[in-house]
């Protein structure tokens, strides 16, 4: 785990300070879950060149309980990275996922998206970078095999009821994970071994593997895989 993030914060590193050279700003979604934890730890070690106040963080997902419940995705990202690191408040964009509006929350989100990413009309928003997860189920973001979101084509964030979790949460959209420039899988675990050759190596099935439908359309998408996660696959 400990290569597999330090790999990944020095990719962020490299993207980030690339875009900031070029005179933009870098943004960048992030997942929840426990797999990126330590990336975000290590993102906040000091030693690190990243022009925090170039950076907009977003959220690639979030569960439908306040920001300080310890399910909540954003406590885990402000205890691990933001609490410890020197960007603008407004830099981070928050998903409001304990409203009890939640389309209005999603559609919040995605004005907020619109006014820092400014996309052509009638385009996707593009952002630099986002980091996913995999469940052993094979979803991605908070888009489960199965589910209604899978299929939306108008929404860049959207609401999206689990079946065997039981709850809602908010999470982008396909369109928009396939809009990046880059977007990179930080998967690790045995428990996800054969789920991943079943993504990577299997027949395309999104409906049953969500993680299947994330093709950046004109990105790059790269696999960061401790050896236990991708026993399995063919090398
Ligand atoms: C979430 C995530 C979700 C996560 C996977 C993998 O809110 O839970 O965004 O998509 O990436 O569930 O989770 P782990 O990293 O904990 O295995």
């Amino acid at each position: 785990m400990e290569e597999l993030s330090l790999a990944a914060a020095s990719r962020f590193e490299e993207l980030a300070s690339s875009r900031v050279a070029q005179g933009k700003n870098f943004s960048a979604a992030l997942s929840g879950g426990s797999t990126p934890k330590r990336l975000y730890e290590l993102l906040a070690r000091p030693g690190h060149h990243i022009p925090w106040e170039r950076v907009e963080l977003f959220q690639v997902d979030e569960r439908c309980v306040p920001p300080d419940h310890p399910e909540s995705n954003y406590k885990m990202i402000r205890g691990a990275l933001l609490d410890h690191i020197q960007i603008p408040a407004s830099n981070f964009h928050r998903m409001t996922a304990e409203s009890q509006d939640r389309d209005e929350s999603a559609g919040k989100y995605a004005q907020e998206m619109a006014q820092v990413l400014k996309p052509g009309k009638d385009d996707w928003p593009r952002l630099d970078l986002i980091f996913l997860g995999m469940g052993p189920d094979g979803h991605t973001a908070s888009l489960f095999p199965g589910s209604e979101a899978l299929d939306e084509q108008v929404l860049w964030v959207r609401p999206n009821f689990s079946a065997r979790l039981g709850n809602f949460r908010l999470t982008l959209t396909l369109p928009v994970l396939n809009a990046a420039s880059d977007v990179i899988f930080l998967i690790a675990g045995a428990d996800k071994a054969e789920t991943l050759r079943d993504v990577i190596e299997g027949p395309t099935r999104v409906s049953q593997l969500p993680a299947q439908g994330v093709r950046p359309v004109e990105g790059r998408l790269t696999w960061y895989l401790d050896q236990a996660a991708a026993r399995l696959l063919v090398r």
